[in-house]
């Protein structure tokens, strides 16, 4: 079966590392077309909006889109164009699995957990404003709708994925309004998967619990700010930020991308970890419900890191962005050649 992708290279090191991850995806030999657009500061400059409706529009007609890291000014300029794309495609999952890979260097190499972050609102809403002169107020937006959708959504991926635990993360001793309203949205929802266990850990401890015994957690359910902070400090139990990948998920469609951002230190020196985008890849081709691909796929990249010589500087090797491409290419065996 053919799929319409939309491919959104990003900034940074974004169009090395989704070149990579598209020629590995092809020597699959999957049919896909990809339908290229840009976001951000890139379409600031050529529409004069960093969220042009050519880009949103692909995306809802091909449900589907493999998206590189946008760089966001910090404390100045344009908002977030990954905030502004998850809400106006009310991507309200973000799924980040947490799983390490032989032979990286890590702290967990058993760990397997998944974070399940809401996306759409929380402190993320973006409503500032200066009270007076010194005093800035920011409102932390949680509904009941967005609370109850994200813990249905984490039971439902438990249930679907053989998981056996489900942790809400909240902070709801201080904030109890608010987290305490995650917090009982999160337990009734818990009484329609009686099959899985719901717990929930206060948000610091959680940190906490998190370096010291992460084996003892499954799925972790969170508000998007939470969520954000977690799911950095998971990629840094299991290796690093090049290896954890994303899927942000809702009615309206599916985009998939690495936890991390463009990194501008290093981009365009070809230097680049692609893992974490090829793994969003992976996860992609899984909810095309083309397996037998993202298994192949998946399997060649095992066997790279299981063989360990190819690996990029992050890692401690040496491989360039496309040395590691064409390793993995090499592997699947079908499609295209490997290239220099
Ligand atoms: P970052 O994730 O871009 O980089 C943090 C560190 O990790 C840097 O030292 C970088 O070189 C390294 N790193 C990240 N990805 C790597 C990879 N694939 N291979 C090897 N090393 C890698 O975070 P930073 O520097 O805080 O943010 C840079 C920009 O990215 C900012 O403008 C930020 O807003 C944006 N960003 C975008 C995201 C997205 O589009 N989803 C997510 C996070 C940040």
């Amino acid at each position: 079966m053919k799929h319409t992708i939309t491919l959104i290279p990003g900034d940074g090191i974004g169009p090395e590392i989704v070149a990579a991850t598209v020629r590995i995806i092809e020597a699959s030999g999957v049919d896909i077309e990809w339908e290229t657009h840009i976001l951000g500061a890139q379409a600031q400059e050529k529409y004069g909006t960093t969220l042009p409706e050519e880009t949103i529009a692909s995306i809802k007609r091909n449900k589907v889109a493999l998206k590189g890291p946008q760089m966001t000014p910090i404390g100045k300029g344009f908002t977030s164009v990954n905030v502004g794309l998850r809400k106006s495609l009310d991507l309200y999952a973000n799924v980040r699995p947490v799983k390490a890979l032989p032979n990286v260097k890590c702290r967990y190499p058993e760990l397997d957990l998944v974070v399940m972050r809401e996306n759409t609102e929380d402190l993320y809403a973006g409503l500032e404003h200066v009270v007076v002169p010194g005093v800035v107020e920011s409102l932390k937006i949680i509904t009941e709708k967005a609370s109850t959708r994200i813990a249905k959504y984490g039971f439902e991926y438990a249930r679907a994925n053989g998981r056996k635990k489900v942790t809400a993360v909240h902070k709801a001793n201080i904030m109890k309004l608010s987290d305490g309203l995650f917090l009982d949205c999160f337990y009734e929802v818990a009484k329609q998967f009686p099959e899985i266990e719901a717990d929930d850990k206060i948000i610091d401890n959680c940190c906490m619990q998190l370096v010291m015994r992460p084996e003892q957690f499954d799925v972790l359910v969170l508000e998007n700010l939470y969520g954000d902070i977690v799911s950095d400090l998971c990629a840094g139990l299991i290796g690093g930020l090049g290896l954890a990948p994303g899927a942000n998920i809702g009615e309206l469609g599916a985009v998939f991308e690495a936890v991390h951002g463009s990194a501008p230190d290093i981009a365009g020196q070809g230097i680049a970890n692609p893992t974490a985008i090829l793994m969003s890849g992976i996860l992609m081709l899984r909810h095309l419900g083309e397996t037998d691909a993202a298994d192949r796929v998946e399997r060649a990249m095992l066997d790279v890191f299981a063989d360990g010589t190819t690996l990029t500087r992050d890692l401690g090797g040496n491989a360039s962005t496309v040395d590691f491409a064409n390793a993995i290419i090499s592997k699947i065996g079908t499609g295209e050649k490997a290239s220099a």
